[in-house]
């Protein structure tokens, strides 16, 4: 059943943790943490691709961290740790190196656009980010991997790697599967509702609400979010920034875009944007509370991260070996 099953996702610590974040991914991962057995890291290997102040990321990190403890996403049977502090990643992502077409890897559209916006460092590490990703989800076995829209094509590499080398070696890797259930909202920037609410390029300040905003600053933020005049709170594609409001309304309240555009009809956009801010206030005090309870308490964080490696690393190694002694690798003895 349901509780045999593990799932597994990564998050990079590549911007501050955001409203994005949030509901577009780690509210989900809180409700699957209840009902399957859970792997959850921060994907600080991954972060390696762009360049970032050293500092930052180990923030970063430690903050994410803190969000995932915050919402509970280590308890029961559930692990949490740092992608890095298992070095089983870095060994069979060489190994899926070499199981891996660069033709297949041209054709990922994350590394296309990646290249685009990064010109100045196309690192190979850009180039084989997917091994790497598939290494940390093979190495656990993962049944379901809940992923974002943007992910979806590495989730598919990753079964054509896994399929590939287990019709090579015989039966080594589980084949994962995209998690598709109720997925979490996608959350657009206030500033730029085109545009996914991005916590590593954000340049307007007011584009993003950060867990590290204030109540009062995120308020703000919401009522400074573009919409457009006609003054209708109604959903479709001419109007990204109210359909925007609605989504991150309706994820906070648990209402249908249906019911929200009928409690708002014949409301201004101002008593509209006063409810998103109170809905998402409410939503996110308990929630900061304990991150910043939790990011304060520095013993109980060294002590998961230490835990979660452990843990972690008994499973991961218990693939690798196979692997290597599948690929002819010789035993350690
Ligand atoms: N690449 C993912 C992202 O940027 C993060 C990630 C790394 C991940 N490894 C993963 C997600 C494994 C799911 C499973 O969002």
């Amino acid at each position: 059943m349901s509780e045999n099953k593990t799932i597994l996702s990564l998050m990079q610590p590549s911007g501050d943790a955001s409203l994005g974040n949030y509901l577009g991914a780690l509210k989900n991962w809180q409700k699957l943490a209840k009902e399957y057995n859970c792997i959850y890291a921060i994907a600080d290997l991954h972060t390696l691709t762009v360049r970032q102040e050293p500092a930052e990321k180990r923030r970063r990190s430690r903050e994410i961290l803190a969000l995932f403890l915050a919402m509970g996403l280590n308890e029961r049977d559930n692990i949490v740790f740092v992608q890095s502090h298992v070095a089983a990643h870095a060994e069979l992502a060489w190994v899926l190196n070499c199981y891996t077409y660069m033709g297949e890897l041209n054709r990922m559209t994350q590394f296309k656009d990646k290249s685009a916006r990064h010109a100045d460092n196309i690192n190979a590490g850009l180039f084989t980010y997917p091994c790497l990703m598939a290494a940390d989800i093979l190495l656990y076995q993962a049944d379901l991997v809940p992923v974002g829209e943007d992910q979806r094509q590495h989730l598919e590499i990753t079964r054509d790697i896994a399929e590939r080398f287990n019709n090579i070696y015989g039966n080594t890797f589980t084949v994962p599967e995209a998690y598709i259930g109720k997925t979490g909202a996608r959350v657009m920037g206030l500033q730029e509702p085109e545009r996914k609410m991005s916590k590593s390029e954000s340049a307007n300040a007011n584009n993003i609400i950060l867990l590290n905003d204030d109540l009062n600053q995120i308020a703000n933020k919401i009522k400074r979010a573009v919409t457009d005049s006609d003054n209708v709170v109604k959903a479709g594609p001419e109007k990204p920034g109210i359909t925007n409001l609605l989504n991150i309304y309706c994820a906070v309240s648990g209402k249908t875009i249906e019911e929200a555009e009928m409690e708002f009809a014949g409301v201004g956009y101002g008593a509209f944007k006063g409810a998103v801010a109170e809905a998402v206030c409410e939503e996110l005090r308990p929630v900061k509370d304990e991150y910043e309870r939790v990011l304060k308490d520095k013993g109980y964080i060294e002590s998961v991260i230490k835990d979660g490696a452990e843990k972690a690393s008994r499973i991961a190694y218990r693939t690798l070996s196979k692997v290597y002694k599948k690929v002819g690798l010789l035993p350690r003895g």
